[in-house]
């Protein structure tokens, strides 16, 4: 048996592969094209903790954790002869699609991103989709993390998974309107609606994981040697909020929050989504909900604001004094709205398990102060600015 781990080298992506091939002796393949780095060094940024090339990242997994069962495979799952080769030489019984452009800012810049972020996700997850139909393996499993932001910001609490409709003539259960808010984000609508129809013409066993912004340095596999990290990104364009705000912490920088900032959004620290998308990859088929299931990736709903006032309390543990700014908001958003969302199937999938959000910050603050000479010198790229090739 195959488990293929697509966006391998990412940030997910590797501490996910890393544990997966821990509590498996089947082989696991990494799939990447590597963009992620260059896309990060296009907007004149870099990982604020140093990150092994793949080769050295294999090597101190096989060193460190003895795992001989890790390979990497380099491509581009746009290219569809790459995909078909892909699956007919590994014919992998579950797929963890993690491979995607994740960054709404960097989709926003303009129509040529946001082009190239519809197509590369798209393109890439509908190749895997027919590829398994026209390889005969519409057994494997296909996990994919989409993002709990295919709901939008609805004023009702957000189900984990469709939603019901009903009239006079009948009541049904229907995907989520896609209401999306931005060029990225409506990739994994779309995602989620092709794995829907996928699931319903071909059979494939989809478990569509939506995602919420996951935070955090490392994991119990990734902690053990420097060379198994995994990236932390803190610009503008690709480091998600709770990021932001820590790196900001540590350059002295004040915390940016956008407009008044009391709108809830949802959470996740990288250790309890690895630990889902591992058993996920690794279950008994018979022992799922349903050959087409959602989860939301999710364990607290909490307010920007709220978040950098606890990531203000904890730095001050590091002797960090960090102030709370407001900015202007570069976003078309309810900044007061209260996001309520459902996350009892995904809970129950790790047996509840919660890093809580003050233990995840400081565990990043420490980390991250190793780095802080990389991140004063990125400062720069908190806020949006001017590209690096522009
Ligand atoms: N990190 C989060 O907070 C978060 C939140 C919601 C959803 N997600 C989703 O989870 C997944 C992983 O996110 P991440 O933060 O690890 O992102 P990431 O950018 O670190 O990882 C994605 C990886 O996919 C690779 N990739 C992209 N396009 C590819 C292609 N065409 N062919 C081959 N490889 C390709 C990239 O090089 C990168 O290594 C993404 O699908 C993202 O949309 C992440």
């Amino acid at each position: 048996m195959t488990i293929a781990i697509t966006g391998g080298d990412g940030y997910l992506g590797w501490p996910t592969a890393l544990r997966i091939a821990d509590r498996t002796d089947e082989r696991v393949v990494l799939v990447d094209n590597l963009a992620r780095r260059e896309w990060v060094e296009s907007v004149g940024s870099t990982s604020g903790l140093p990150i092994a090339s793949i080769d050295e990242r294999l090597a101190a997994a096989r060193d460190v954790h003895g795992l001989r069962n890790l390979s990497f495979v380099e491509g581009d799952l746009t290219d569809k002869d790459f995909v078909e080769t892909l699956l007919s030489v590994h014919e992998p019984e579950t797929i963890v699609h993690t491979a995607a452009q994740p960054s709404a800012p960097y989709s926003q810049i303009d129509g040529e991103r946001a082009n190239f972020t519809q197509h590369n996700n798209m393109q890439a997850t509908r190749n895997l989709l027919w590829g398994l139909e026209e390889h005969d393996l519409t057994d494997t499993h296909f996990v994919e993390t989409t993002t709990t932001g295919v709901y939008g910001a609805p004023e009702f609490p957000i189900p984990e998974g469709g939603a019901v409709m009903e009239n006079q003539d009948g009541r049904d259960e229907v995907p989520f309107p896609a209401m999306a808010g931005s060029w990225y984000h409506l990739t994994k609508s779309h995602d989620a609606a092709n794995m829907r129809l996928a699931h319903k013409q071909f059979d494939i066993p989809i478990s569509d994981v939506r995602t919420a912004i996951t935070y955090g340095t490392e994991t119990e596999e990734t902690a053990v040697d420097r060379r198994l990290s995994t990236r932390f990104d803190f610009d503008y364009y690709f480091g998600v909020v709770a990021h932001r705000f820590c790196a900001q912490a540590v350059a002295g920088y004040p915390m940016t929050v956008y407009g008044r900032g009391e709108q809830r959004k949802p959470f996740i620290a990288l250790e309890d989504a690895v630990e889902g998308l591992a058993r996920l990859a690794l279950s008994d088929p018979d022992a799922r909900p349903d050959d087409h299931t959602v989860y939301n990736q999710v364990t607290r709903a909490i307010s920007i604001v709220e978040m950098a006032e606890t990531i203000a309390d904890v730095a001050g543990e590091f002797d960090l004094d960090v102030d709370v700014e407001h900015f202007e908001n570069p976003r078309d958003e309810d900044e007061t709205h209260k996001m309520e969302i459902e996350y009892d199937r995904y809970e129950t999938l790790i047996d509840g398990q919660s890093t809580t959000f003050e233990e995840g910050v400081r565990s990043i603050l420490g980390r991250l102060l190793e780095h802080e000479d990389t991140i004063v010198a990125h400062e720069d790229r908190f806020l949006p600015g001017v590209l690096a090739e522009d």
